[in-house]
């Protein structure tokens, strides 16, 4: 054996530094590049942060750690053990003595069994906590944003950042983290009883190692750029998806059904041939790296056995039979977790890529903060004065400019003016859904930037141009989450603003179901619904921005009765479209690209025959033609 001695040695050496170099590769050369996507924030800041989420379960951790130390153990001693039962049955067949260590091998393979069942079930409740508590602080964070935060971020993406993104990181808790320290230390205890047991074959085993480091380092490249690759597609698809789904109907009423379907093949083909590129690297790399474990199989068979029967003594080593055997099952457990080393590095980057991009999230600070001084609004009287206000959405490109108005406790104002006038953003402006440039704004005197945003908005009803349901039931979306709120309560408000008419006549009163966005009603009956939502929430102002779709004459009557009814309860604050809803207000302000030209009750403006007065001919023009042409219908 000892012709071998200066070509095991060489080799030794190569793959000891070798090992470094796949450690140091993995470590430090990946860390600037991310996956599909800049990273700025520094590693250690992000395992920082991630520590945060993880330190409440610190004690869970250490028990899994010494859990994990059986399952090393297991994986240095078992070998040991099998090389002795070899070299039992080869000699005088000691019946006692393998009785024995076959009962320890089955007890220390049945302890390990069981720990890495427990070792399983704790980290993945931990693993999942940690990621719900991640999840719920970015949901109340994102909740926190404010609208023009909101409109700059595309929901698609936060979807992911809640769903797939903490899934990423919920993996690195679960399994990533232990198996990774788990592999190392199996690499280094393995090493330790292979060159204790015999340092030659040890020799001969690493010679194998930097064919391995070659290996990985293509490997990785190729897996990288696979998976983004993969990334990219399903971004891609979803997008793709997210957008059509909500437009499908369009594409059902221009026959666009064929079009659509081949853009979607392709997308869906290039997905399926990024995938099968991503099958392909990983099917390449690891029967590479079986072959190497076969070759090094090989030769500890040839090598060993020629040294085993031609009783060679090296540096006073002589080999066993059991040495060999020990050998063959250590060269296995050395090879797997360099092999799952480069494989779950890769996946611990993407892990980083994602939590990055969650924190990224948790970083935007929120625009509306209230003012350390902000105070509790207890009662509103409801007078609203806006003073010489400026507002843009985008800089220096002014939506309201100048804008002053007074509105009185109990008085109802109405905004008329074209489409894009400013109407529903005056509206926005009162409570803070964005924030105003210049000027101020005051509710009973008081500017509304030192009034708490929460107790601001408890006052004020806000119904919005496009109602929004969410699924649930009638009930859920009237009350959205208050409490202590009795059905008959529910029915009053809902007789109130004459919601009651199809109530009842639905199967199931307020417990129908709303389906997403509640689809299954009609445009006047989702208004009907948002105002007994308004009526139910008892505000102060409340504030209206009247829908343009076109609703039918029965529910627009409803709609009307109601609505004068309201008026009645406080201050409020309508953009109308209806002449008839526009007549009955206190006041009425024009708007005309974002300013005010001209403001008085409907008789004082007619008079005056300016913009409200050919306003105001349109559109009783318009009606009359509809109303004749609903007569002729009928
Ligand atoms: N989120 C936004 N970002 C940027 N610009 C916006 C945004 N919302 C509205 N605008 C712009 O501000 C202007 C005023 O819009 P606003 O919604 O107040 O009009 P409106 O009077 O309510 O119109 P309509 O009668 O059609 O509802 C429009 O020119 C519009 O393009
Ligand atoms: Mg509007």
């Amino acid at each position: 054996m000892h012709d071998y001695y200066p070509l095991l040695l060489v080799g030794g050496i190569i793959g000891l530094i070798s090992v470094v170099l796949v450690v140091a590769f993995a470590m430090i050369k990946d860390k600037k590049q991310a996956i599909g996507f800049d990273r700025h924030m520094k590693d250690g800041e992000i395992v920082k942060r991630l520590m945060r989420y993880a330190k409440p379960y610190a004690g869970k951790f250490v028990f899994v750690g010494f859990i994990v130390l059986v399952g090393i153990a297991y994986d240095v001693v078992s070998p040991l053990l099998i090389g002795r039962i070899t070299d039992l049955i080869k000699a005088d067949f000691a019946l006692k003595e393998l009785f024995v260590l076959v009962a320890i091998y089955a007890g220390i393979l049945i302890v390990s069994m069981v720990c890495t069942y427990v070792q399983a079930i704790v980290l993945q409740k931990v693993g999942q906590r940690i990621v719900s508590v991640m999840r719920e602080d970015l949901f109340t964070h994102i909740e926190s944003l404010s609208h023009e935060q909101m409109n700059s971020i595309p929901v698609g993406k936060l979807v992911t950042r809640v769903t797939n993104d903490t899934n990423a990181i919920s993996l690195m808790f679960t399994s990533l983290l232990v198996n990774l320290v788990k592999n190392m230390f199996v690499i280094v205890g393995v090493f330790a009883a292979m060159i204790a047991l015999n340092y030659e074959l040890t020799l001969m085993v690493l010679c194998f190692v930097p064919f391995i480091v070659l290996f990985t380092v293509i490997f990785r490249k190729f897996a990288r750029r696979a998976y983004r690759r993969v990334k990219d597609r399903t971004t891609d698809i979803n997008t793709y998806l997210s957008e059509n789904l909500s437009g499908i109907k369009i594409t059902q009423i221009f026959n666009r059904e064929h079009e659509k379907l081949r853009d979607f093949t392709d997308k869906s083909n290039a997905l399926g041939k990024a995938k099968r590129d991503q099958i392909l690297v990983f099917g390449v790399f690891r029967p590479l790296v079986y072959l190497l474990y076969i070759s090094s199989v090989l030769c500890l068979f040839f090598l060993g056995g020629k040294g085993y029967l031609d009783g060679v003594v090296f540096l006073g080593q002589t080999l066993e039979v059991g040495t060999i055997v020990s050998f063959y099952m250590y060269i296995s457990k050395f090879y797997n977790p360099i092999q799952n080393l480069a494989e779950q590095f890769n996946w611990l980057q993407s892990a980083f890529a994602s939590a990055e991009k969650v924190f990224t999230i948790m970083d935007i600070e929120p625009k509306l903060i209230d003012a350390p001084d902000a105070i509790e609004l207890k009662e509103v009287r409801g007078e609203i004065e806006f003073r010489h206000v400026w507002f843009s959405y985008i800089p220096d490109e002014w939506v309201l400019k100048d804008v002053s108005f007074h509105v009185s406790p109990n008085e109802t104002v109405a905004f008329a003016g074209a489409t894009g006038s400013g109407k529903t953003t005056i509206l926005s402006l009162i409570c803070r859904n964005y924030e105003f440039q210049k000027g101020e704004i005051l509710i009973d005197g008081v500017d509304i930037r030192k009034i708490k945003t929460a107790s601001l908005r408890k006052h004020f009803g806000q119904m919005l141009q496009d109602v929004f349901l969410f699924s649930g039931t009638i009930r859920s979306n009237i009350l959205l989450g208050l409490e202590g709120v009795s059905d008959e309560q529910i029915m009053e408000a809902c007789r109130y603003v004459n919601a009651d008419h199809f109530i009842d006549r639905l199967e199931n009163g307020l417990d129908e179901v709303v389906r997403e966005r509640g689809n299954n009603f009609s445009a006047g009956q989702r208004q009907l619904l948002s105002f007994a939502r308004t009526i139910i929430h008892k505000p102060a102002v409340m504030i209206l921005d009247e829908a343009t779709a076109n609703i039918d004459t029965e529910t627009e009557v409803l709609i009307q009765d109601s609505l004068e009814k309201m008026m009645n309860i406080g201050t409020m604050l309508i953009v109308a479209h209806r002449l008839s809803t526009i007549q009955h207000a206190d006041n009425i302000i024009v708007l005309r690209r974002g300013e005010i030209i001209e403001q008085g009750t409907h008789q004082a403006l007619l008079e005056k025959k300016g913009r409200y007065y050919s306003l105001y001919m349109l559109q009783f023009e318009r009606e009359r033609a509809r109303l004749e042409e609903q007569q002729g219908n009928a």
